[in-house]
């Protein structure tokens, strides 16, 4: 049995490929959802890859996880910034995350600074590129097998 996880990503990440691609790379939502099955299969994951740039249709996705993923990779893109409705329905699943991002926030304009899902999240990841989606997936697949199935981790 494999174990369901989620990969939710926000605004203009579909644009990936197009956009800035000296800040984001030069890789396509479509390549990252591949890299995602990819490293997903051996490490006995199975990776429901989804976007949106809507932040109802994401805090969807999140609550809908609550009973169909064990875990949730989380790029929230600029709804890392402004987005405590996002925030509190992660905090309210009670399941692992990853948040990633593929450019190091930190490096860049102060209002990158702080995330609402980064005091929700288990572990961020950013700077790595696309790659970072494959060190979030290794890394939850880790904690999927920590976190009981059916008890949701307090926060
Ligand atoms: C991003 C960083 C955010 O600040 C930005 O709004 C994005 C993408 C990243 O992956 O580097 O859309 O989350």
């Amino acid at each position: 049995m494999k174990t369901p996880v989620l990969v939710l990503n926000g605004p203009n990440l579909n644009l990936l490929g197009l956009r800035e691609p000296a800040i984001y790379g030069t890789d396509t939502l479509d390549r990252i959802e591949s890299l995602c099955h990819d490293t997903g299969k051996p490490l006995g994951l199975h990776v429901d890859f989804r976007q949106s740039n809507h932040e109802g249709v994401l805090i969807d996705a999140v609550q809908e996880a609550r009973t169909a993923h064990r875990g949730i990779v989380i790029n929230p893109a600029g709804y890392s910034h402004t987005s405590v409705a996002l925030r509190d329905a992660l905090a309210a699943v009670g399941l692992p995350v990853v948040e990633v991002h593929l450019s190091n926030i930190h490096r860049r304009e102060p209002f990158r600074h702080h995330s609402h899902v980064s005091g929700v999240a288990d572990t961020v990841i950013c700077g790595a590129g696309a790659h970072g989606y494959a060190l979030a997936l290794t890394h939850l697949a880790q904690l999927t097998q920590q976190a009981k199935p059916t008890q949701g981790n307090p926060r």
